[in-house]
């Protein structure tokens, strides 16, 4: 399979004849492993006779050699899949089993991967980034408190030097772009908070994926490629943002999130904005303040300041702000 879309992956006509001189296989083989690809994993291949085969859009696919070598120099296990229902849930599975770990796994696609409070990501093939990289914590020795703030900031980093550079944060761990959603991050905790533990850190980034693209997002949404207008080289970002996460991860172990509580705020988009704290059916009014040293998100509600934490929750501005 990944032979085949390494020779389309340019975007250009290829003739059935020379994929399948390429290949070694008759022309009509060729066409079976397209119409494969085509169910399998949701591409679009068009065909046009006379000139052959070409994708709908050229791909970007993960370079499994440079993320295996980079992984090794920084310590870590390295896996890339081609399809998986969440590189969260891989994660997960494999430090049960007892996995080594830092341990990396990134995916082409994800058939059910997951966002904040049971909500799906969107994941098609070759388009963004499916990070997940999960971590052995003893008791105490890594702090929880602030981490996903911490993993926000490294992402807003990455993208930065990606030359995202107006990217900003929203609290809890969002990823912004001129009000729409470019990155989200999704902590996953098992065994004893207190103890020992594995944690699982799904970053999910829109790299290449462009408006009109046939997906359900319920929300405002970007990704680099629309920003740049270019085809972004998603193996390339995987490393950049695997150099800031070891940054901010070793800082925040060294220093715990206290150390990083001001940077975040200068890059909180909605510092002193008018916003709404919801709940479940509960909504709570109030003024950015900004966060505390365990990454709470500090409001001023009529007059007081109150802090709020826990993943239950969700910040939207005032329509009037
Ligand atoms: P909050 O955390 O404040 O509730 P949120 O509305 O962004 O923020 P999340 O659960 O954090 O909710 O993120 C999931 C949402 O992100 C989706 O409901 C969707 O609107 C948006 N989104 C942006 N890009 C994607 C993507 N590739 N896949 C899925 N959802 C995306
Ligand atoms: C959010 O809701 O904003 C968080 C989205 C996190 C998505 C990433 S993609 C890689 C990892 N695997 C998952 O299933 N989810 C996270």
């Amino acid at each position: 399979m990944r032979e085949v879309l390494q020779l389309l992956r340019d975007g250009e006509f290829h003739s059935g004849e020379a994929l399948g001189a390429a290949l070694g296989v008759s022309r009509a083989a060729v066409w079976k492993r397209l119409e494969h690809l085509e169910a399998e994993l949701g591409l679009t291949i068009h065909r046009v006779r006379g000139r052959g085969y070409r994708l709908a859009s050229p791909l970007s696919l993960l370079d499994r050699e440079a993320i295996a070598a980079a992984s090794r120099s920084a310590g870590w296990d390295a896996l890339v899949f081609d399809s998986l229902d969440s590189t969260n849930a891989e994660v997960l599975r494999r430090l049960a089993e007892g996995a080594p770990a830092p341990l990396l796994v990134l995916a082409e696609r994800q058939e059910s991967g997951r966002g904040r409070r049971g909500r799906s990501w969107v994941s098609p093939f070759g388009e963004n980034l499916y990070y997940s990289l999960g971590l052995r914590l003893e008791g105490g020795a890594f702090a929880l408190d602030g981490l996903s703030l911490s993993v926000g900031l490294a992402v807003a980093r990455a993208l930065q030097e990606a030359g995202v550079v107006d990217v900003g944060l929203k609290w809890p761990n969002d990823l912004l772009v001129g009000g729409r959603k470019i990155a989200g991050v999704l902590l996953e905790l098992s065994g004893d908070p207190a103890g020992a533990c594995q944690v699982v850190i799904g970053i999910g980034v829109n790299v290449n994926m462009l408006p009109g693209a046939a997906v359900a997002i319920d929300q405002p949404w970007t990704s680099l490629r629309e920003r740049s207008g270019q085809l972004v080289d998603r193996t390339e970002l995987a490393l950049l943002l695997g150099c800031w996460l070891r940054r901010y991860l070793e800082r925040h172990e060294r220093e715990g999130f206290a150390a990083l509580r001001e940077e975040w705020e200068s890059c909180h988009l909605w510092q002193g904005r008018e916003v709404s704290l919801l709940a479940g059916a509960q909504r709570i009014d109030g003024i950015v303040l900004g966060v505390d040293r365990q990454g709470a998100l500090r409001m001023d509600v009529a007059g007081q300041e109150r802090q709020f934490s826990g993943g239950e929750l969700s910040l939207r501005l005032r329509d009037d702000s």
